[in-house]
């Protein structure tokens, strides 16, 4: 499919591509919709074995984030870049950075970049000196590291999931399967293991695993086969997408999905009707994962403290409606896209209204 019958099948209002020639930088920013305001998403370094991969996760990114901020009730719209690595792995530099910050600057506020996998708060600052649209930072542009955020919204929904299935909602005594203990993984195995859980990881990145064994006691398997073949109560992807499709989705041995990577199933319109049937609860990645967006956007738009910590404990109640919702429709997917998508129609000033009612 060629890149306007994509941008045209998604709804996508613009697709930029760039390419700096002094640092090599070639970055995609994606802006799928600003029906709720101007755009707010992450920065994703990554290599990719073709640019038609780059430009499809970007787009995929970017209207998941649509319905990120519209379940949230945020009035913020949906956007995402992505940055094509030369080579798996290649270090940031300074200069890649304000390379970025500048393709950023040319949106003048419709696309306001944020971490993602591969940047952190220093690339984040590196960009802010470049352009004020841009959050996460923590010296020059606000709102640091959304990762613990992300985290904490990720418990709420499994405590949403837990009650639908009419289980206690506690986590003593659970078993939680993490794939990917970076920087949401990490955060979101330290609550589970404070809350009583038994915790098992998988990880790819030696010093990354390393670093959880030591400072968590976190118990890991060899393999993601073998994670996702592991018994558990709830099963957490937090790596990359694409992770869940039909095949694995007939291996899984958990009652519940409920994890912190954006697009988690492979095609979540089939997939998810496919765990429905098979009995497992998914809980919509864009609704459980919502934390870190909450704390970056509601920065931006002025919102307190009290009221960012409220928008985050409101993920329990989402995910509560959503998952009731899909008892009488095709799946939980399903229900989560109505949801957004009503508030969508609803307009910018519900949304506005929303934000401030906390
Ligand atoms: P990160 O890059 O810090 O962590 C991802 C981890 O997954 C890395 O340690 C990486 O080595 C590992 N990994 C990659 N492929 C793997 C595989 N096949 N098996 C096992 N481990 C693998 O990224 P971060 O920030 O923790 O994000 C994780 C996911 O959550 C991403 O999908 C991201 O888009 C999503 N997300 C992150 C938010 C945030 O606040 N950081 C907010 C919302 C979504």
């Amino acid at each position: 499919m060629n890149t306007f019958e994509q941008m045209t099948e998604r709804g996508h209002e613009r697709v930029c591509f760039h390419q700096d020639p002094e640092t090599g930088l070639r970055a995609i920013i994606a802006i799928h919709s600003t029906k709720l305001g101007n755009t707010l998403g992450g920065t994703r370094r990554w290599h990719y074995a073709t640019e038609a991969d780059a430009l499809y996760d970007v787009l995929r990114l970017s209207e998941g984030m649509t319905y990120k901020a519209a379940a949230a009730a945020l009035p913020m719209g949906g956007g995402k870049s992505v940055i094509l690595l030369p080579k798996p792995g290649h270090r940031t530099t300074e200069a890649e950075a304000l390379a970025m910050g500048r393709f950023v600057e040319t949106f003048h506020g419709a696309y306001i970049a944020a971490e993602d996998v591969g940047s952190d708060p220093q690339f984040i600052d590196w960009m802010a000196t470049q352009t004020k649209h841009v959050m996460g930072g923590e010296r020059i542009s606000t709102g640091g590291d959304p990762s613990p955020y992300t985290a904490r919204g990720t418990i709420n929904a499994m405590k949403a999931a837990l009650a639908h299935l009419g289980k206690p909602v506690d986590f003593s005594g659970l078993t939680v399967a993490i794939q990917g203990i970076g920087h949401v993984g990490f955060g979101l195995a330290q609550l589970l293991l404070e809350a009583g859980a038994k915790v098992i990881g998988a990880e790819i990145n030696d010093a990354t695993r390393q670093r959880a064994i030591v400072e968590l006691g976190l118990e890991f398997v060899d393999s993601d086969a073998a994670l996702f073949s592991t018994e558990c109560d709830i099963l957490a992807p937090c790596a990359l997408g694409g992770v869940i499709d039909a095949n694995r989705a007939r291996s899984l041995r958990c009652p519940i999905i409920a994890g912190a990577a954006n697009n988690i199933l492979d095609d979540p319109d089939e997939d998810a009707v496919i765990l429905k049937n098979l009995g497992i609860l998914y809980v919509p990645d864009f609704v459980s994962n919502a934390g870190g967006l909450i704390q970056l956007a509601g920065t931006h738009l002025g919102l307190t403290e009290a009221q960012i910590d409220q928008k985050i404990a409101d993920i329990e109640v989402t995910t509560a409606q959503v998952l009731q919702d899909a008892e009488s429709m095709p799946s939980t997917h399903a229900a989560a896209v109505a949801l957004a998508d009503q508030r969508i129609a609803a307009g910018p000033h519900a949304a506005q209204e929303q934000v401030h009612a906390g």
